[in-house]
């Protein structure tokens, strides 16, 4: 039996004419944060479904805590926690009333309902709202609860679609608290996340899904050296850009993009400072002053740009522009 907190291989899940998920292998150890990113409708929320037992696969075998997901899905449930991308309390409930009856749901004695209710929400703070209507929360406070009920039957293996969408930046740093914590205390959390600062933040491992298939898997660094080193980039008047990009191009060859809403452009600079002064050279020499010029290393996102395919549109951009 495996002792992967997920091993998923070849599931493939399509609706129709829609591949949701078209041969996606994914395995990863206990005691981690595995942060799953992709554009929307990339098959996220699908994966987590058919990891936790609410949709089956068409074809593929999935594993959850060494639990075969298909065959026993009555026992992986007992060990898997999820909060998905759109609420599941009863909103006539109070938020104390909701996590004490999915306590008793999982077993727990009354009394121990009540209490481990009462640390949830005190851990998501919202002891203060315990004993209101859910339907007077505020999205953020939902959020909140929704995270709370998917933690009272102390998972080993908690999945969280989007957990911090739709949440204010100081209960976001909270939550990301709080998701250390549960790892620190044994627990595996899945998570998947439109902010790739808060896989890069947060997640050990991670993976990059589009169009239904894993495209990319590594840990944050390792997807930033796939890009190759740094980046340069600068913005110049909008008179200046299309000789700016001519000459650069010239100079220094294809890989130089124009991204139109930030009014950047960017040059790939495997040897850093190298790159840097001869965009510097050849700017001076073509009389062209920049508005801002600098370079950085790469981040999750232009990693998620190039492998996504989503960031070809600057680069043609730019070959348009020139
Ligand atoms: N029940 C369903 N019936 C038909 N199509 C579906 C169903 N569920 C998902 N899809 C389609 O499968 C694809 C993947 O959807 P999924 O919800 O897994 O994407 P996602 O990566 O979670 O996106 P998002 O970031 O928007 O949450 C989409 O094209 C979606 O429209
Ligand atoms: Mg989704």
């Amino acid at each position: 039996m495996s002792t992967a907190a997920v091993r998923a291989e070849g599931v493939i899940r399509h609706f129709g004419d829609v591949k949701a998920l078209n041969g996606v292998s994914i395995e990863f150890e206990p005691g981690m944060i595995y942060g799953l990113l992709g554009p929307n409708g990339a098959g996220k929320t699908t994966l987590i479904r058919v990891l936790t037992t609410l949709l089956r696969p068409d074809a593929g075998t999935a594993h959850v805590a060494g639990v075969d997901v298909l065959a026993n899905p009555t026992e992986a449930r007992r060990r898997l926690g999820l909060a998905g991308q759109s609420a599941a309390v009863d909103e006539f409930l109070t938020g104390e009333e909701n996590l004490h009856m999915i306590g008793r749901l999982y077993g727990l004695s009354k009394r121990d309902a009540r209490k481990r209710a009462d640390e949830v929400l005190e851990r998501m703070t919202l002891t203060d709202a315990a004993n209101r209507q859910v339907k007077t929360y505020s999205g953020g406070m939902r959020r909140r609860l929704d995270l709370a009920a998917s933690m009272v039957g102390r998972p080993e293996v908690l999945f969280l679609d989007e957990p911090t969408t739709g949440i204010d930046p100081g209960s976001r740093i909270d939550i990301w608290g709080l998701m250390a914590d549960l790892v620190d205390d044994g627990t595996t959390i899945l998570m998947t996340t439109q902010y790739l600062e808060e896989a890069d933040q947060l997640a050990d491992r991670v993976g990059v899904i589009d169009d239904g298939i894993l495209i990319a898997e590594g840990t944050a660094d390792e997807l930033k050296d796939e890009m190759g080193g740094s980046i340069v980039e600068l913005s110049v008047r909008d008179a200046d850009l299309e000789n700016t990009l001519g000459a650069l191009t010239s100079a220094l060859g294809a890989g130089i993009s124009f991204d139109a809403g930030r009014k950047l452009i960017s040059v790939p600079a495997p040897n850093g400072p190298l790159e840097l002064m001869a965009v510097s050279r050849t700017l001076d020499a073509a009389s062209l002053i920049p508005t801002q010029l600098e370079i950085r290393k790469p981040t999750l996102d232009d990693v998620f740009l190039k492998i996504t395919g989503n960031g070809e549109s600057a680069s043609t951009a730019a070959g348009g522009e020139s």
